[in-house]
């Protein structure tokens, strides 16, 4: 695996390829790389014939008050783990590199209306950052296929949209949720949980399949099933930000959730740490129960 850590460089390596005709693929990250990252990886890798991921902490996606400067790097560990994984590159900018006027003064990539429910009411400005480190990354990457992981469901719809409205060429792949044992989706910030907490996160899978099930089998009306899942997971010592049904394609609110297409939607916090999830309502399913 090579590694390039500045844009000059990787816009050179990238010309190359794009004159030979190669089908470049495109993970970004984080870091701090798990299963679920792995499996994007996988993906990709299926697809196409060079395979790129990024680790990059991007300071515009992260409030003033959120987990930015504690957030994990374990940059050897990343490394080992994507070779190991058949990476052919990784990307490893620097902040001057992807915002040479700075962050602050940055220009924004922001997409209305899906940005703004959910996690960017809670997380403002949150989807801005990340559409436009992606855009950029897009933009110096240059890929055929990029995948983002169904974990952060709406962020894959802010950049679906985003793809779509800047006309970028660029096919956006969903990679099912890796999870572990007991239900609880991968996540980098699952390390600041302890094993305790751990264990008790599994609540929020079981919760949603609960919220699943009960659209499946038209138990009760949405208002009811989000209600009653918000208690469950209060019960269990979880402070809840939402538990919600949405359409899956929009996320707005739901009329009919036995006919729309539709995704359970949960964020809560246990301690300190605050962790998302999300189940669909897969599409078939409903009626046939
Ligand atoms: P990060 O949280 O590192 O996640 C990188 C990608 O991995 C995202 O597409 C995310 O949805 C996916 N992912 C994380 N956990 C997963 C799991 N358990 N199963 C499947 N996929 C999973 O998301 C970001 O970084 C950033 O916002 C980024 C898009 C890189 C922009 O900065």
């Amino acid at each position: 695996m090579r590694t390039i850590t500045d844009s000059g460089a990787l816009r050179t390596f990238i010309a190359n390829l794009r004159r030979s005709g190669t089908r470049i693929g495109f993970v970004p990250t984080m870091g701090n790389l798990h299963a679920g990252h792995h499996s994007l990886l996988a993906l990709a890798r299926a697809r196409v014939d060079v395979v790129i991921a990024s680790v990059f902490v991007n300071p515009t996606q992260f409030g003033p008050n959120e987990d930015f400067t504690r957030y994990p790097r374990t940059p050897e560990a990343d490394a080992a783990g994507l070779a190991a994984q058949g990476c052919d590159v990784l990307f490893l900018p620097g902040v001057a590199d992807l915002y040479p006027f700075g962050a602050e003064r940055s220009v924004r990539v922001s997409v209305p209306g899906l940005s703004d429910v959910l996690e960017g009411a809670i997380r403002p400005g949150h989807f801005d950052g990340v559409a436009t480190v992606v855009a950029k990354l897009f933009n110096l990457v240059q890929p055929d296929v990029a995948v983002f992981g169904q974990k952060d469901y709406q962020q894959l719809l802010v950049i679906q949209r985003m793809a779509h409205d800047l006309a970028f060429p660029i096919e956006i792949a969903a990679a099912a949720i890796v999870r572990e044992p007991n239900g609880l989706a991968m996540s980098s910030r699952n390390q600041y949980l302890s094993a305790e907490q751990r264990v008790r996160a599994g609540v929020i899978h079981a919760t949603l399949q609960w919220m699943v099930e009960g659209v499946v089998a038209a138990r009760q009306p949405a208002a009811q099933i989000e209600a009653d899942a918000c208690e469950r997971l209060e019960q269990a010592g979880l402070v809840v930000d939402y538990a919600v049904l949405r359409r899956a394609d929009d996320l707005g609110g739901v009329e009919n959730p036995q006919q729309d297409g539709c995704v359970a939607l949960v964020a809560a916090r246990l301690g300190s740490t605050r962790l998302i999830d999300n189940l669909l309502v897969e599409a078939g399913a409903v009626g046939d129960v």
